[in-house]
């Protein structure tokens, strides 16, 4: 990689020995992929990691090595949620034991650490960083160092940021640094498509089973979408970022998709059309049928597969305030349709800290309290993800959710019959 005099310097030591580090990874990581050079960073970062697990002993000792030396990254960042809300997603004294002395033991340390080097505030912890109420909002043709694969996919293709699919820690220290590598998704060869997808459905699709179909068929290729314009129109709408929101985050998990582009719609799509497809693109046809298909595929990970499910996850990727909304709205009708004064299954609809906080002041909101669900800024992954609640028949009509737990997935509509009381 050709490096400049003073990232030379760095290497050499003349900031020190952690930052001599910092830098070196970063350049070693973009050696992998064959990067030329490192280019700055142009927005805010957002880091993946947001949970003291035990295990990452690793990730607290590099902290303190980064606070020891007094370095701080260039700019105030967020974080992905947090692991636990005893007050909102209850526990039982197992559980609780479990995660504050074994799963999270670490948690109040390393927000502490977060905190030293430069975390925005007490309510960044949300993995949509981008929404307006949270406030880390890049604009179209920003460098970013992020790791989180929801809003990597996000930034990339709804908002026409550059960013690659780093991993964890990469984000942390081209944060400090304020460079990443040049390569992939930075570079305009590395944006164009390898897959139209050639969208023949008679409806809108589910997102999450279309980003789901999309990502288990391209893996880590870029697709171009062609005919979901004719449903979800050109603009982008609040509801049309929500569906985006889901819809990339079911890609990039069930697959590896860094940055798709909808025809008509994605900025750069808008502006370079078919430009954008590699001249020996493959294509990929989505029929209800297929759709269907891959639905069914979905294997069910649940001990007893006829339990009744006890908890219901809404909101991963966090809903948009939009979102919380037309959720807290349809339940309450779909409970008012069947009778019911609370949901069958408890359920917890996520979302950021500053729509969270906004939301529970609201009728709205009492009312579905009142109802059995509550709203919360908690990972529903990072609650799932231990052998205790891992066991327990969790509901969730998220593709993310369901790929990397245990949680049954259900489409949206038929979550809604179930915690409603619909489904009789
Ligand atoms: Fe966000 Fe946690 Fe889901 S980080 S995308 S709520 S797995």
């Amino acid at each position: 990689m050709k490096l400049t005099q003073e990232e030379k310097d760095i290497l050499a030591g003349k900031q020190g020995e952690t930052m001599a580090k910092i830098l070196k990874t970063v350049v070693d990581f973009g050696d992998v992929f064959g990067a030329n050079k490192l280019v700055p960073i142009t927005h805010a970062s957002h880091f993946v990691t947001s949970f003291g697990i035990g295990l990452l002993k690793p990730l607290f000792r590099t902290m303190d090595e980064i606070i020891d030396a007094g370095i701080k990254t260039k700019e105030p960042f967020t974080v992905d949620p947090r692991p636990i809300d005893y007050a909102n997603v209850k526990c039982n004294l197992l559980n609780k034991l479990v995660f504050s002395k074994i799963m999270y033991k670490e948690q109040k340390r390393y927000e502490e650490q977060l905190k030293k080097i430069g975390l925005k505030d007490d309510k960044s912890f949300t993995c949509t960083c981008y929404f307006e109420e949270v406030g880390n909002l890049p604009k179209k043709g920003d460098i970013l160092g992020w790791a989180e694969s929801s809003a990597v996919v996000y930034a990339n293709s709804v908002i026409g940021a550059r960013c690659n699919r780093n991993s964890g820690m990469l984000d942390l220290f081209s944060a400090i640094i304020g460079k990443v590598p040049e390569f992939g998704l930075l570079t305009d060869e590395g944006r164009k498509a390898d897959w139209i997808i050639d969208i023949q459905t008679s409806k809108l699709p589910e997102a999450q089973i279309l980003g789901s179909a999309i990502g288990l068929k391209v893996m880590e290729d870029v697709p171009y979408v062609k005919g979901l314009d004719r449903f979800l129109g050109n603009e982008l709408t609040d509801d049309v970022k929500g569906y985006l929101k889901d819809f990339g985050a079911a890609t990039a998990s069930n697959g590896a998709v860094g940055l798709y582009h909808i025809d008509g719609l994605t900025p750069e799509a808008k502006e370079l059309g078919k430009k954008l497809i590699k001249k020996d693109a493959k294509v990929y046809t989505i029929t209800d049928k297929e759709l269907e298909k891959v639905y069914k595929s979905y294997p069910v990970l649940w001990k007893n597969v006829n339990a009744k499910p006890t908890l219901c996850f809404i909101g991963c990727p966090h809903l948009s305030r939009t979102q919380l909304e037309h959720w807290a709205k349809d339940i309450l009708s779909g409970l008012k349709n069947t009778g019911r004064k609370k949901v069958t299954v408890k359920t917890i609809l996520t979302t950021s800290p500053q729509i969270a906080d906004k939301f529970r002041e609201t009728e709205l909101c009492k009312e579905l309290y009142r109802a059995g669900v509550k709203v919360s800024s908690i990972c529903p992954l990072m609650y799932t993800n231990n052998p205790l609640a891992g066991k327990k028949p969790i509901i969730t009509c998220s593709n993310k959710l369901r790929t990397y737990s245990s949680s049954r997935f259900y489409k949206s509509d038929d979550i809604l019959k179930i915690i409603t009381g619909g489904n009789k």
